[in-house]
C-alpha cells in the first residue's frame, strides 16, 4: 500500500507535462538532408544549424547537449549525466557512458540514520544527493572520436542563448512558478530561474553566470568544468550545504566507453545502451519475449497484444532488479539475460488467459528509487551518420541546487542507487545488491537510447525520458512502426501504458485502450492505474525514399528541425 502511495505521489510532485491526447498530426517534420529531434525548440535548431554548416551528428550532438543545459534546464545539464549510443553510417557502433558517480567519500549507507532508517529525502533533497556530473567530460570525450568541428564552436551557441536569452515556453514558466520557492529555499543567493513577478510564456530568461561557465568549457575543454574557477564554485557550494563531492572527484571523473547491447528483432538489428543503463538489456528482453507472437495481427493496444506486452514487463523488470548494476562493480551477466532460450523460458509460465500475479514472478526485497525527469535528443547527418543521446539531472532539476558563480543546477542522481534493502521505491521498482552504493561507483538507469537497422542501414533512432516508463515506451514507439505499421510521428503520439512488475499495475493514459478493452484485460486479472502522460519520445525513421521523418512528442514542448540538401544550381 506504501509503495503504491508513493508511487501516486511521485507522478503528482514530478511536475510532469499535463497534455493527455494528443494533437491530431501524425505526419512528423520530413527532410532529405539531416533531422534533430529535442525536447526545445531552441536547442533543435541550434543542432540542425551545425548539420547545414557541415557538422556530422556528433557536432551536432554536442552543440544541441550544451544548448539544452541552457534552455531546458529541467533535464538538460552540465550538472549531470547520460548516454550517447552512436551508428557511423558504415555501419559501425559505439556508445559512451557519463552518467553520474558516487564520490569517493560515499559509501552504502550514507541515506541512513544510526537506526539504520531511510533518512525521508535526503538522497534527493540535499547536496549529498549529487553524484559526480558526467556531461561535459563526456561531451569533450565524444568530440574527440567522433566531432569534426572545432569544439569551441559546438559550445557557443549555448553561450550565445545563455548570454541573451531566449523565450521561456508555457511548460516551463509554470515548472519555473511551481517551484521558485524550492529554489529559494535550497539556495544561498536566487538563481536566474526565480524572478519577483510570475512567469509567463513568452519572458526570456537570461543566464548570465552559466554564460561564464560555457566559456570556460569552450575554452579549456573538460579542464573548464571539472578544473579551476567552475570546479572551485562547485566544491564551496558542496561545502556550504554538507555535500560530499571533492577536487579529486572532479578531477578523477572519467567517461567510459561502452559497446553497446544488440540484437535481432525479425529482420531489424536493434543497437541500444549497455551497463550502467538497464534499458538497452531490458529492451532487448522485451522485444525477444514478445517476438514469437503475431501482433500486428492482433493490433495496436487490443486485448492480447495489451496481455502480452505486460506479461513481458513484468517479468523484465523483475530481472532488472535482480542483475542490473554498474558493470565496473558487479557481473551483470549481460549474455544470459538476452538469450534467445532464456527468455523463451521466462515466458513459459505465461498464459494467455489470466495475469500472473507478480508476487509469482519473483519475490522483491530491495528497493531503489528513480525520477521521471530526464531528456532524449536524436538526430541523423546528411551520411547517416546518427545519434541517440538520453541526459539527466536525475529530478526535475535534480535537487535545486544552483552552483552559485557557476549558474548550473546539480543532479541528485545518488537517488537511482539502492539506497537501502527493502526500502520501497517511489516508483514501486524493486532493485538489489547490485545498485548499492559504492565509492565511484555508476548508478543504475533506465535510460535506453537506440538505433535500429534494417538489411544493414539506418531505419530509426529513439529515445524518452521517463524514469521506469522509459524502457516500456522506447519498447511500445518500436513496436507500432515495426508491428503496427505507424509513421514516426504517428508512433510518438500512440497513447501509452507501463507494467513495470512491482507494483502489479499497468498505468495507462486516460486514452490507451478503445472501450471494452480494458475491461476484458480486468477479467483476466489486470489492474489499472490512470496516469496523465507517460514519456516524451523523441525519435527520427529514415523512409522507404530515404528521407527522415522527425517524431516529436507533443506531450512536451518536443521540436524536430530537418533541413532539406539544396538543389543544384
Ligand atoms: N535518472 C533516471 C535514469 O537514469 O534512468
Amino acid at each position: 500500500m506504501k509503495t503504491i502511495f508513493r508511487f501516486f505521489l511521485i507522478i503528482i510532485i514530478s511536475g510532469y507535462p499535463t497534455v493527455s491526447c494528443v494533437p491530431d498530426v501524425t505526419t512528423g517534420e520530413i527532410a532529405d538532408g539531416g533531422m534533430v529531434v529535442t525536447a526545445h525548440p531552441e536547442a533543435s535548431s541550434i543542432g540542425v544549424e551545425v548539420l547545414q554548416k557541415g557538422g556530422n551528428a556528433v557536432d551536432a550532438a554536442v552543440a544541441v547537449e550544451f544548448a539544452l543545459a541552457v534552455c531546458y534546464p529541467r533535464a538538460g545539464n552540465i550538472g549531470g549525466g547520460g548516454f550517447v549510443v552512436y551508428r557511423n553510417s558504415n555501419g559501425a557502433v559505439d556508445a559512451i557512458d557519463y552518467r553520474e558517480m558516487a564520490p569517493a567519500n560515499a559509501h552504502r549507507d550514507m541515506f541512513l540514520d544510526e537506526d539504520g532508517e531511510v533518512i525521508e529525502n535526503l538522497s534527493i533533497n540535499s547536496h549529498k544527493a549529487s553524484g559526480v556530473p558526467g556531461t561535459v567530460a563526456g561531451m569533450a570525450e565524444l568530440h574527440g572520436r567522433y566531432g569534426s568541428m572545432p569544439f569551441h564552436t559546438l559550445v557557443e551557441p549555448a553561450i550565445k542563448l545563455a548570454l541573451h536569452g531566449f523565450p521561456v515556453t508555457e511548460n516551463q514558466a509554470s515548472a519555473f512558478n511551481s517551484n521558485r520557492e524550492r529554489f529559494l529555499e535550497v539556495n544561498a543567493v536566487p538563481p536566474a530561474f526565480v524572478k519577483d513577478t510570475p512567469w509567463t510564456e513568452g519572458d526570456t530568461l537570461v543566464q548570465t553566470e552559466l554564460a561564464h561557465t560555457l566559456q570556460l568549457i569552450a575554452e579549456k575543454g573538460r579542464d573548464g568544468f571539472y578544473k579551476g574557477e567552475v570546479a572551485d564554485y562547485i566544491i564551496k557550494e558542496m561545502e556550504r550545504g554538507g555535500g560530499i563531492i571533492t577536487h579529486d572527484d572532479l578531477e578523477n571523473y572519467r567517461p567510459v566507453w561502452r559497446k553497446p547491447v544488440t540484437g535481432k528483432y525479425r529482420d531489424y538489428r536493434v543497437i541500444s545502451m549497455s551497463p550502467p543503463s538497464s534499458g538497452g538489456i531490458a529492451l532487448l528482453q522485451l522485444l525477444g519475449k514478445v517476438e514469437p507472437y503475431p501482433l500486428s495481427e492482433w493490433g495496436h493496444n487490443t486485448v492480447r497484444t495489451t496481455h502480452l506486452m505486460a506479461e513481458a514487463e513484468r517479468r523484465v523488470y523483475a530481472d532488472r532488479s535482480e542483475h542490473l548494476g554498474d558493470p565496473d562493480f558487479y557481473p551483470v551477466p549481460v549474455e544470459q539475460l538476452i538469450d534467445r532460450d532464456y527468455l523463451l523460458e521466462r515466458m513459459s509460465s505465461f498464459s494467455m488467459d489470466a495475469a500472473t500475479p507478480s508476487e509469482d514472478v519473483s519475490p522483491g526485497e530491495i528497493a531503489y528509487r528513480e525520477s521521471e525527469e530526464t531528456t532524449h535528443y536524436s538526430i541523423v547527418d546528411s551520411e547517416r551518420n546518427a545519434v541517440a543521446g538520453t541526459v539527466t539531472l536525475n529530478r526535475s532539476f535534480g535537487n535545486f541546487v544552483v552552483v552559485p558563480g557557476a549558474g548550473f543546477i546539480m543532479n541528485n542522481e545518488m537517488d537511482d542507487f539502492s539506497i537501502k534493502p527493502g526500502y520501497p521505491n517511489m516508483f514501486g521498482l524493486i532493485g538489489g545488491e547490485a545498485n548499492a552504493i559504492e565509492p565511484r561507483k555508476r548508478m543504475l538507469s533506465s535510460m535506453t537510447p537506440t538505433i535500429l537497422e534494417k538489411d544493414g542501414d539506418l531505419f530509426m533512432v529513439v529515445g524518452t525520458p521517463g524514469g521506469s516508463t522509459i524502457i516500456t515506451s522506447v519498447f511500445q514507439t518500436v513496436l507500432n512502426v515495426l508491428e503496427h505499421k505507424m509513421g514516426m510521428q504517428e508512433a510518438v503520439n500512440a497513447p501509452r501504458w507501463h507494467h513495470q512488475w512491482l507494483p502489479d499495475v499497468i498505468s495507462a493514459e486516460p486514452d490507451a485502450f478503445k472501450p471494452g478493452v480494458r475491461e476484458e484485460l480486468e477479467i483476466i486479472g489486470h489492474r489499472f492505474s490512470e496516469r496523465l502522460s507517460i514519456g516524451r519520445v523523441d525519435a527520427i525513421l529514415v523512409l522507404p525514399d530515404g528521407r527522415l521523418e522527425g517524431g516529436a512528442d507533443p506531450r512536451g514542448d518536443d521540436t524536430a528541425r530537418g533541413y532539406n540538401v539544396p538543389d543544384p544550381l
